[in-house]
Formats: C-alpha cells, sequence, structure tokens
C-alpha cells in the first residue's frame, strides 16, 4: 500500500503542518516540508521536535525515512503535485487574518499545470477565490487550488488528525480535490466535499460556533454565582440534551489559544467587510475578555487591596498537554494582578520556555509546590493533571494564606474545604 501513496509537500512546519505532515507520512505518503524558518528546520533535520505535542516525537522518528526537511521549495515541487500550506495567519492590528504569509507562498509558486495549493491553514472566505484571481492574473491558471480546513486540536493533534471527525474539501471539481479525497480515503471519516467558500466558512464557523459556546456558558456561570446555583450542575443537566452536548460547556476563566481568538475576530470583521453587522461574535468575545479579568475581582473581595500580596499561578499554557502561549488567559491575568501590585510567581509543566519570551518579568518556580510556598492566595489556571492531585494537606501547610481559586472548575472542592483552605470556583 506504502508504494501506492501519493508524495505530497508541506509548507509551513508549525503545530498544523508539522502533524500533516507526519500524519500523511504514518500512512505512506513521502513528506517534502518546508519552512522559512531555517532554525527550526535545522532541528527537524537533527530528530529534533520543536513543539511539544503528545505523540508527535514518536510519529517523526517512525517515519523519519519518508520525512524530508528543509527551507527550499524546489525538491517539494518537483516531488509533489499536492502542496498542503500550514503556514501562519495571525490577527493583523485591525483583527482581520494576515495573509502575508500565504500570499508569500502564492507568490512563490512557479507557473505549472501539474500543482495544486491544498490549504490547511485557516482563511477568511473569499481567499481561495482571491488565490486563484492571482494565478489566472500571472499566467499561472494550471495551478489548481483546494481548501481543506484542518480541526485538530493541540495537545490531542495527532489523535485528532488520524481520526478527524470529518474531512472537508472544497475544490473545483478538478484533479487536485479527487487526489486530496484519495489522499484521505484511509480515514474512517465522514466527508464534506463542497465548494472553496463553503470549505472555508465552515472552519471559521466552526471555531466561532465553540467560542460562543464557552462564552455563553461563562455568562451562565456568572449569573449562577448571583443566584446561588451552581454551573458544574447546570452544564452536566444541560449537556445531557442531545442537541446541546457536553463538550465546550465548562466555565472558566475564558477561551484563549491561537485559534479561537483570530479566527472570532476575522469572522466578525469579515462580515463587517461584506457589509454584515455580527452582533453575536462582538458579545462573544468581550464575554471571554471580562472573563479573564473576573478573577481579579474575586481576589479582591477576599484580600481586599492585591499590592504586595502574593498570587501562585498554577499552569500558563492556554489548555493542558500544550506548550502553547497564544492567547492564553494567564497573559492577561499576571499582567492585570502584577498592575494591581501583586506578586506574582507561577509554574508550569511544559510552557515556561514559551511564557518567558511573553512574560519575562514573571517569577517562575520549579515546581507546583513551588508556586505554593508562601502564597496569599491560588489560582488554577491550566488544569494540567498534576494539579489536579496536588496533596492539598501539603498546600494549606504551604501557603501563606488559604484561598484557592479554581479557575477551570476542575479541582474537587471538598478535598480542597477539607484541608481548611477557602474553595472559589467560577459559577459554583
Ligand atoms: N494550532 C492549531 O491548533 C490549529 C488548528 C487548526 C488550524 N490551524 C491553522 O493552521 C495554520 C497554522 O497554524 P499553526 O498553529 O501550525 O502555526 P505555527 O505558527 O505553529 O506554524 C506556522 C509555520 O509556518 C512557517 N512559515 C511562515 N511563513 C512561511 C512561508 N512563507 N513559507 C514556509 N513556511 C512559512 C513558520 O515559520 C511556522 O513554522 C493557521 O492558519 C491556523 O489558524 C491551527
Amino acid at each position: 500500500m506504502a508504494a501506492e501513496r501519493q508524495p505530497i509537500g508541506v509548507i509551513g512546519t508549525g503545530y498544523v503542518g508539522l502533524v500533516t505532515a507526519a500524519g500523511f507520512a504514518e500512512l505512506g505518503s513521502e513528506v517534502w516540508c518546508v519552512d522559512i524558518d531555517a532554525e527550526k528546520i535545522a532541528r527537524l533535520q537533527r530528530g529534533e521536535v520543536p513543539i511539544y505535542e503528545p505523540g508527535l516525537q514518536e510519529l517523526l522518528a517512525r517515519n523519519s525515512e519518508r520525512l524530508h526537511f528543509s527551507t527550499e521549495l524546489a525538491e517539494a515541487l518537483e516531488r509533489a503535485r499536492l502542496l498542503f500550506v500550514a503556514v501562519g495567519t495571525p490577527p493583523t492590528h485591525s483583527g482581520d487574518a494576515d495573509l502575508s504569509a500565504v500570499h508569500q507562498v502564492v507568490d512563490s509558486m512557479p507557473a505549472s499545470d501539474r500543482h495544486a495549493l491544498v490549504m490547511k491553514s485557516t482563511v477568511p472566505c473569499g481567499t481561495g477565490a482571491n488565490v486563484k484571481r492571482i494565478f489566472r492574473e500571472r499566467g499561472r491558471d494550471g495551478f489548481s487550488y483546494v481548501s481543506c480546513p484542518e480541526f485538530l486540536k493541540e495537545g490531542s493533534a495527532v489523535k485528532d488528525f488520524m481520526s478527524p471527525d470529518r474531512v472537508v474539501i472544497g475544490d473545483d471539481g478538478d484533479w487536485a480535490g479527487d487526489a486530496v479525497v484519495q489522499l484521505y480515503e484511509p480515514f474512517d471519516a465522514p466527508r464534506v466535499r463542497t465548494d472553496i467558500a463553503s470549505a472555508e466558512m465552515i472552519k471559521l464557523a466552526a471555531n466561532a460556533f465553540l467560542a460562543t459556546k464557552i462564552s455563553f456558558i461563562n455568562e451562565i456561570a456568572n449569573v449562577c454565582e448571583q443566584v446561588g446555583a451552581d454551573v458544574v450542575e447546570v452544564s452536566r443537566g444541560m449537556g445531557l440534551d442531545a442537541r446541546i452536548g457536553p463538550k465546550f460547556l465548562q466555565a472558566g476563566l475564558g477561551y484563549g489559544g491561537s485559534c479561537f481568538t483570530k479566527d472570532v475576530s476575522a469572522l466578525k470583521l469579515l462580515a463587517g467587510n461584506s457589509g454584515y453587522h455580527f452582533q453575536l461574535l462582538n458579545a462573544v468575545i468581550e464575554v471571554n475578555e471580562l472573563q479573564k479579568r473576573r478573577v481579579v475581582a474575586k481576589l479582591e473581595r477576599h484580600l481586599g487591596e492585591l499590592a504586595g500580596r502574593h498570587v501562585g499561578l498554577l499552569g500558563l499554557a492556554f489548555k493542558p498537554n500544550t506548550d502553547d502561549m497564544r492567547g492564553a488567559s494567564s497573559l492577561v491575568l499576571a499582567a492585570r494582578l502584577q498592575a494591581e501590585g501583586a506578586h506574582v510567581k507561577a509554574f508550569d509543566p511544559i510552557a515556561e520556555v514559551q511564557a518567558r519570551k511573553l512574560m519575562p518579568q514573571l517569577d517562575y518556580a520549579d515546581s507546583a509546590m513551588g508556586t505554593v510556598e508562601g502564597a496569599d492566595a491560588l489560582i488554577l489556571v491550566t488544569e494540567w493533571p498534576e494539579f489536579l492531585e496536588l496533596d492539598w494537606g501539603k498546600v494549606a501547610g504551604a501557603m501563606s494564606g488559604n484561598l484557592v481559586i479554581d479557575g477551570r472548575n476542575a479541582l474537587d472542592p471538598q478535598a480542597v474545604r477539607a484541608a481548611g483552605l477557602l474553595y472559589e470556583g467560577i459559577g459554583r
């Protein structure tokens, strides 16, 4: 079977590109990976993995003979017809998606009637049409284009890639769409083959909907606090309704990560740019921003002024099992606490290197207990498993104060209280 698999190129070797490359190599394709970051490519050539993603190192190592890394496009173009694009599309200052990396890739494509760009990067609806227009204007009409958005989640990216809920392929019904369908043949997942604009919109709409679910339950949590209900019970009762489902109904410090924040904003602005005011998304964004800050008010309610107080942050990454700090709630929270004059000490089992780049001024502990030592209050920011197993008796003995704020509603309130600590969750 391996001999029949098509070779592919992957442009951009970040979270999505590397997982895509490793996943297709596992299924038997030769994969030619290209990145402009020479240091990253050098590390990959040495067999090092520049990001933390469970299972990725093993997958890359197991398929190392089929994986080729370079800063040059030439070999990918020579060996492969399908060129997957997985470059970053971060927000610009205006909140629109910054497509400069995508355009850099488009600009570097030669005239060809045997290649296709397969867009895995999340791009605004209309990008495919624009790229095709650019190809046409430059006499490169032979270049095909397919939209194939990626739905993997950091922290379980390998598993998500290998067993997707669905595969979305938007194309013009030409050879390239058929070739991508063939590549995904071994995946046991429903396939949505559609036009390019609809495929682009599926990705943006899915992320915006998930973000809406999170902001919705966070608002319910805030009301629960006013009326004495427990949002954990409410979520459970709601989530058992098959029309609603239990996922993304966990109240907390708000969503983070590179995707939700930028994709919700990109969809809102895409709508605005095309003449539609997407009211709901304004609220989703605002609720999320305020949610990250609500914890500060909780601390003040218990401790009074925060100046001079010692606050320990358990976790910094935007969620467990990743080192990604993009859009993490901890960035806002730590900055707000420091602005109030608090001493902030933090520990994250994996994300410290990334966190130090963004928050060099923070005091970093080398263990969870190092954060606990002398703290007036602790905040669970990221629900890494090791924090859920803390010995609360020891924690109580090491803290100066007694306040534990469970920013993810992930701790056992009874266990925390049994140690003589004051437990505060979100909406419970
Ligand atoms: N991270 C996720 O969970 C996730 C999930 C689904 C979709 N996406 C989307 O996938 C895209 C990539 O996300 P990511 O998290 O992997 O980004 P990333 O920042 O981790 O990786 C992007 C890579 O592209 C490289 N790059 C930039 N310009 C390039 C160019 N011109 N040629 C070659 N390489 C270039 C960068 O050096 C970097 O290594 C984004 O559009 C994102 O929205 C991300």
